[in-house]
């Protein structure tokens, strides 16, 4: 072995079979590097967050993102897109007139990724991407607001919304709708479904129910 070519030690190994020690070598080869990236590419800034909270980063498509912005169509001013992933409604929206528009990611390589994405657009300067977690934004200011984020969030996201936003903001969350709210409107089918929320609107509902409640006691 020690005198074969290193094409003849190639050959030897490819021939050979694996074994289970070689099948247990390879699975936890595989699992250590999808651990690596989970930890250093899509994990980062997630640590102080509960685990439940965690949403996993998975691009609005298309269609999702047309959908999106059909319905903040005649819509004005600024516009936040809260966890903003790679950027793309962020950038759509300022594309579409709304300024300013804002995304707020906790994953760095997922901000300076917008950020290359805007320059390279032509709109870097236009465009803001912010490393903050949504939970801690003030929304008090924001009119008009996107969210493509894990139902289990959406649940707890609608207190800070009713809480935070004006009356006049409309929200707008893709491809998951908020559990307890009534849409205004709809827009598209299937996993690029987009749903609009006035805001006003929920709050009056709220009003209602607990007001019936009230009269059943
Ligand atoms: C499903 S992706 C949506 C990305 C983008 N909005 C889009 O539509 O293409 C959800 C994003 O929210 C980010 N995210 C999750 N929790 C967050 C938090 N607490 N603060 C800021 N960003 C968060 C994730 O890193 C991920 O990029």
């Amino acid at each position: 072995m020690a005198d074969d070519s290193p094409d003849e030690a190639f050959a030897e190994f490819k021939s050979r079979p694996l074994g289970i020690w070689g099948v247990a070598q390879l699975a936890a080869g595989t699992g250590l590097a999808v651990y690596a990236m989970w930890v250093g590419i899509l994990q980062p800034g997630f640590r102080k967050v509960p685990l439940r909270l965690q949403v996993p980063y998975i691009p609005a498509s298309k269609s999702q993102v047309r959908n999106v912005m059909t319905l903040l169509k005649g819509r004005k001013g600024g516009l936040v897109d809260l966890g903003s992933g790679d950027g793309r409604i962020v950038l759509e929206a300022h594309q579409q007139g709304f300024t300013p528009a804002i995304g707020y990611e906790l994953n760095p390589w997922l901000v300076y990724m917008s950020r290359f994405y805007a320059w390279r657009a032509g709109h870097n300067e236009k465009v803001s991407y912010r490393r903050e977690d949504l939970w801690k934004v003030d929304l008090s200011e924001c009119k008009n607001i996107t969210v493509f984020l894990a139902p289990s969030v959406l649940s707890l996201l609608q207190k800070k919304l009713q809480d935070e936003l004006p009356d006049d903001a409309l929200v707008v969350a893709g491809r998951f709708p908020f559990p307890d709210w009534t849409p205004c409107r709809t827009e598209g089918h299937g996993v690029d479904r987009a749903w609009a929320y006035n805001i006003q609107a929920q709050r009056q509902h709220i009003l209602r129910n607990n007001d019936k409640e009230k009269s059943q006691e």
